[in-house]
């Protein structure tokens, strides 16, 4: 499939829902508390999605019942909101997907519940960093192989985690996941070459033990098949004419 070219109307509405997914993380992030239900967090963001003209764009995707994912502990991705409550010690991650004037914005963190092991926010630190490595990489002319060769360099040979094969990044737009496939386990030198004007995200999952993952009988939740502990974080990216712009990056983060 060819993979699209946007121009600068375009670029801006990905800019706006991006932003707005971004906002979500913002708004929903003082919510994340012990003993909250994933539902009820599921439910904020919903409502202050729609508040700003917005679609949650989970709602209904092939079937999906919720407006984000919220995957716990051992969830991969993909995590259906329900009545668990969150416990001292849980890490979790919330992806939020917006979809503003047709066009989606996709961006995923982890958060901490209290107080979590040093183990789980090394797992949460490596894969925040492993993301931003996965970034550095992108650029007009650059190979998509790279983004994921920088990933598994970091994640997988510097810290002996698995880094999950099964799900990728995802060219974004009008669609929701459309070409490109970015593996987070590239080789160097692989793949299609960037251009400016594609958009795209970085996403890995990384776990603690084995990279493998079960889904569960809800036919949604990704689990790692060996019960240990995984962790995300996403962002969508613009290639430039030199280099990135990280579409989804929060207030806090701008300068
Ligand atoms: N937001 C996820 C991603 O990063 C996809 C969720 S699909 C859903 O690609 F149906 F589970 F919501
Ligand atoms: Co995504
Ligand atoms: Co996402």
């Amino acid at each position: 499939m060819a993979i699209e070219i946007k121009g600068r109307a375009e670029i801006d509405k990905m800019r706006a829902s991006c932003r707005l997914a971004a906002e979500v993380l913002d708004f929903i992030e003082p919510h994340v508390q012990p003993g909250v239900t994933t539902d009820r967090l599921d439910r904020l963001c919903h409502d202050f999605i729609i508040a700003r003209g917005a679609i949650p764009a989970p709602l209904n995707y092939k079937g999906f019942p919720r407006s984000i994912c919220t995957s716990i502990n051992e969830v991969v991705c993909h995590g259906i909101p329900g009545d668990r409550k969150l416990c001292e010690g849980d890490i979790v991650n919330l992806d939020i997907t917006t979809i503003l004037d047709g066009y989606h914005g996709d961006t995923s963190e982890m958060f901490t519940v209290g107080q979590v092991s040093e183990a789980a926010q090394k797992l949460i630190d490596v894969t925040r960093r492993s993301m931003w490595l996965g970034i550095q990489e992108v650029g007009p002319n650059k190979r998509i192989g790279d983004i994921g060769a920088a990933i598994v360099d970091y994640a997988a040979r510097e810290h002996g985690y698995g880094v999950v094969e099964a799900f990728c990044g995802h060219g974004i737009g009008r669609e929701f996941h459309t070409a490109p496939q970015v593996s987070h386990v590239g080789k160097r030198g692989t793949g299609i070459r960037m251009r400016a004007g594609m958009t795209f995200t970085i996403e890995p999952m990384i776990n603690e033990g084995t990279s493998r993952c079960d889904i569960l009988d809800d036919g949604w939740t990704a689990v790692t098949t060996d019960g240990r502990l995984s962790a995300q974080t996403e962002h969508t990216v613009l290639v430039t004419d030199d280099g990135v712009e990280v579409l989804t990056l929060r207030a806090r983060d701008r300068r």
